[in-house]
């Protein structure tokens, strides 16, 4: 079976994967990934990020990011780009700018329009701001947030709309997949952005789950958030375990992704659904969440595992 094809077939805009510059290199792997009725969509897991793109105030680099772009061209798949504002892998002029608001403004203003601008017209959605909230729902203390109050989320915002009118843009964040203060807080940005003319045109969640520990209601969380006017998509999906796997935690994971999946076919307004890589080749989890892995729908050895079943009987 193949993914997109399968989330094509419920109405779905996309099933895709993310993917990495170094990993362009093995062959089998990239034909896997460019396989377009299997991913129609892909992401640039860190090459749009703003330490790749202006790593000095002014000077901006899309070489990494251009490749990943123009693989999913060829391929025939869309494209989300990620992500313009974020507190990590952010270069140190910006963090210890020491900037006035009004610089720092005008600072998240040309990297979010010079960005969105370079790909203008390549890119179905923007992950403009990532990860802004606390789980409590306080806003996270960053650069941004210090230097500026709230006022940069609306900044980010209109300089992407301005510089790809036809790009959606969206909120992106992990631990709001289920209700609770940090959906809360997105749902009420979103209605406060809104009322303020802010284009907002979607919510992301990240999606970065642990084996037998999804939230309850994932269902409901889409609801609340279409309720609202905006589009859902998953965007960063994986289900880690601690490792070794055994055929029991396979087997649950197996469960957790088709759950995932079953949540966003049956609410309309959730688009699809991306996995942050499709192999644990090239997972991102082993390298940040020790003795954790095997998160990912296919094996080291580029093998379907029983979590990719999950996903076509969530289809
Ligand atoms: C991760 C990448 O996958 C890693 O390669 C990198 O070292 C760190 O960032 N949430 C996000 C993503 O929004 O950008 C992160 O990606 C994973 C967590």
């Amino acid at each position: 079976q193949e993914l997109h094809t399968l989330a094509k077939a419920k109405g779905k805009v996309y099933f895709g994967s993310a993917t990495d510059n170094p990993e362009l290199t093995d062959a089998p792997y990239v034909a896997i990934l460019s396989d377009n009725n299997m991913f129609g969509q892909t992401t640039a897991t860190n090459s749009m990020k703003w330490d790749a793109t202006e790593p000095n105030r002014g000077q901006f680099t899309f070489t990494n990011g251009d490749v990943i772009a123009n693989l999913a061209k060829k391929n025939g798949q869309l494209l989300r780009g990620h992500n313009c504002v974020w507190h990590q892998q952010l270069p140190a002029w910006v963090t210890n700018g020491h900037f006035s608001k009004t610089d720092l403004l005008s600072i998240v203003q040309n990297h979010c329009g010079t960005l969105v601008g370079h790909y203008k017209g390549q890119v179905y959605a923007w992950d403009v701001v990532n990860e802004i909230f606390n789980d409590d729902g306080t806003i996270r203390q960053d650069v941004f947030s210090q230097t500026t109050g709230m006022d940069f989320i609306a900044t980010a915002f209109r300089a992407a709309r301005a510089a790809d009118p036809n790009a959606k843009l969206y909120a992106n964040d992990f631990n709001i997949e289920g209700p609770g203060a940090k959906s809360t807080a997105y749902q009420n940005l979103i209605r406060s952005l809104k009322s303020q003319g802010v284009p907002i045109d979607g919510i992301g969640m990240q999606a970065h789950f642990i084996v037998g520990e999804l939230p309850p209601n994932i269902q409901q969380n889409m609801e609340a958030f279409a309720a609202l006017g905006v589009d859902i998509a998953i965007t960063e999906l994986d289900v880690r375990m601690t490792l070794p796997s055994t055929p029991a935690l396979l087997a649950q994971q197996q469960r957790d992704y088709e759950t995932v999946i079953k949540a966003c076919v049956n609410v309309p307004r959730c688009v699809g659904v991306t996995i942050w890589d499709f192999t644990d080749k090239f997972s991102w989890v082993p390298g940040t969440f020790a003795g954790q892995g095997a998160a990912c729908p296919w094996d080291q050895n580029l093998v379907q595992k029983p979590a990719f079943q999950g996903i076509v009987a969530g289809f």
